[in-house]
């Protein structure tokens, strides 16, 4: 079901439509929910990595206690967002994170043995707290991403714990406070995550009188899951076994926005290959890789918009796929749809978090992109080198995170999340806009991003080979410029305005209660036809699109005030 206002902002998109769309009162009732859930002496941190659109952040910071941020950007946004609290995890901080968490008195949350006396060292004598996250041998939790009591990149051994004190304690400026043990992501079983804070608190509590720790901070990290195919959801109301008088830290991405997000792509084509239907959209997995990368078919609904072309399937089960040539571009496979014309737009809900922030989108000012890996193979060892196509330097997400893992894609670059201008990197040291800068971009600063780092396409051949693959679109997401209105992306002009792009619908009010949009569309034809009609007139609207009952009306009842909302990268600003 689309809810009218989703479907009242979309109605004043740009055609194509092509957006994501965030109501900022959901997550706000989303955080006052789990707040009143919490044991009251319990904080409640926004993990900024779910998704890093500055409204969102900025309407989380003010729900909940602070934030959780994993790079220099994600820092730097949290404290836009007027953050009160903000922890500091991940498990690659520079040197220049370091002292930029120093600087502003964030918790840090210590990975390894290195980072801690990494952080000895650009401390200086300022005082920081430290939390030592912790990959417990432990019992671990149910849920899709194992983070902890299992081998993964996250925090240290419990082997290496006392290691880690011992160097904390050669500097006096490091203030061990604690634990963080965030063990697992998207987890439904509610008892489970209970059982899992009280086993988390009894080991902290133990580990903190070995090392004559003063416990001040349990960070029992996220993981509250979503069920994004089916209708389970996590009980808040067990919640109440939590223990109390525990310094308890809870940091929730997912469970905070998902709900509140919405991915809409229009459709461009339908297309019948060797039986199956397709639904070619104005969009994919390079703006909403969650299903991509989780393998799943992500449900959605489809939104009656005024035709653009006289052709509609119906009756059928359809696959709604994306522009890019790679057939892994599936959002959803074998989807009934009832009636699905040529431009109605697919409306994917539970897109708020790791959605359009672990994806890997093109600038949206370029029309084609291309990635060129060259793989070089000796007969006596494999090595490999990436020629990065300009744009490749410029994407790029914080993907430290869980949505990250999964089935890997042809095409894949990862991306370091802190930037070029992070403080004391040497600026010959990274790439600038030089030679990729779009005709007329007057800027010389450094690109936010740069400093990102190729994973060479393992799918490539044996032998030296040359990939290009290409045609993903530019302008991926509409940007909402004025209330009730919305452009196209322009192409940006300067550094600054490309980390803007691509540009989001934000809601943040609610619409007047007077459009009707139906989830799908009526009538069931028996079989799936492919019908062209003679071209609309009189505007583009025929009865086909309006007299449907109760087709699409929101056009009566805009959104009012629609703010613009710009994108930003969680890229260190320049
Ligand atoms: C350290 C840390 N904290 C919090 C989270 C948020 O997790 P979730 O979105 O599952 O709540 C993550 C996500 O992977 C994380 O790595």
């Amino acid at each position: 079901m689309i809810p009218e206002r989703v479907a009242a902002a979309l109605a004043g998109a740009a055609r194509p439509v092509c957006a994501y769309v965030y109501d900022t009162t959901v997550l706000r009732a989303r955080a006052a929910a789990v707040r009143a859930a919490l044991p009251p002496d319990a904080a409640l941190l926004y993990a900024v990595k779910a998704n890093g659109h500055p409204a969102v952040v900025a309407a989380l910071a003010a729900a909940t206690d602070g934030l959780e941020v994993a790079s220099g950007g994600e820092l730097a946004l949290a404290r836009e967002a007027g953050a009160r609290r903000i922890a500091f995890s991940g498990p690659a901080k520079t040197r220049a994170e370091l002292a930029a968490a120093v600087a502003v008195g964030v918790t840090v949350n210590a990975e390894s043995v290195l980072e801690v006396r990494r952080l000895a060292a650009v401390a200086a004598g300022r005082p920081v707290r430290v939390a030592l996250r912790v990959n417990r041998a432990g019992p671990g939790l149910p849920g899709s991403h194992q983070m902890a009591g299992t081998a993964t990149p996250f925090g240290l051994d419990e082997a290496e714990l006392a290691t880690a004190v011992a160097v904390a304690r050669t500097a006096p400026e490091l203030d061990l406070v604690g634990f963080h043990l965030h063990a697992v992501s998207n987890n439904l079983d509610a008892a489970a995550h209970v059982a899992y804070v009280h086993e988390a608190v009894a080991w902290s509590r133990a580990a903190a009188d070995r090392y004559r720790i003063e416990l001040r901070e349990v960070n029992v990290g996220g993981g509250f899951g979503v069920d994004y195919t089916g209708g389970r959801a996590f009980d808040l109301t067990a919640l109440a076994g939590l223990p109390t008088g525990v310094p308890l830290v809870f940091e929730l991405g997912r469970y905070l926005a998902a709900d509140a997000g919405w991915y809409a792509a229009e459709v461009l084509d339908l297309k019948r290959t060797h039986g199956r239907w397709f639904a070619v959209l104005r969009g994919g997995i390079h703006h909403f890789r969650l299903p991509a990368a989780w393998g799943y078919s992500h449900p959605f609904d489809v939104l009656p918009m005024p035709p653009t072309e006289d052709v509609e399937i119906s009756g059928v089960e359809v696959d709604a796929v994306g522009e890019l040539c790679t057939p892994r571009d599936v959002l959803a496979r074998g989807h009934r749809v009832d009636r699905l014309p040529v431009g109605d737009v697919l409306v994917f809900g539970k897109a708020g978090a790791y959605g359009w922030d672990i994806s890997h989108h093109p600038p949206p000012e370029w029309s084609t992109w291309s990635v060129v890996w060259l793989i070089v193979y000796s007969a006596r060892s494999t090595r490999s080198s990436s020629r990065r196509t300009s744009w490749q330097s410029r994407s790029g997400r914080t993907s430290t995170c869980a949505d990250n893992a999964g089935r890997v894609e042809e095409i894949s670059h990862t991306c370091r999340s802190c930037t070029s201008a992070t403080p004391s990197i040497p600026a010959s040291r990274v790439p600038t806009w030089a030679g990729s800068t779009p005709a007329g971009a007057p800027s010389s600063r450094m690109r936010p991003d740069a400093r990102s780092s190729p994973t060479p396409a393992w799918t490539m051949s044996t032998a030296t080979s040359s990939v290009a693959i290409a045609s993903a679109r530019a302008k991926p997401v509409s940007r909402m410029t004025s209330p009730a209105s919305a452009v196209a992306t322009s192409a940006y002009r300067s550094v600054s305005r490309c980390r803007n792009a691509p540009s989001m619908l934000r809601l943040v009010r609610s619409a007047r209660a007077t459009s009707q949009v139906p989830a799908r569309l009526t009538g069931i034809p028996t079989s799936a036809v492919t019908r062209t009609k003679r071209p609309s007139t009189g505007g583009g609207c025929t009865s086909r699109w309006i007299a449907s009952p109760p087709s699409h009306s929101a056009s009566s009842s805009r959104v009012s005030p629609l703010a613009c909302a710009e994108r930003i990268s969680a890229r260190w600003s320049p």
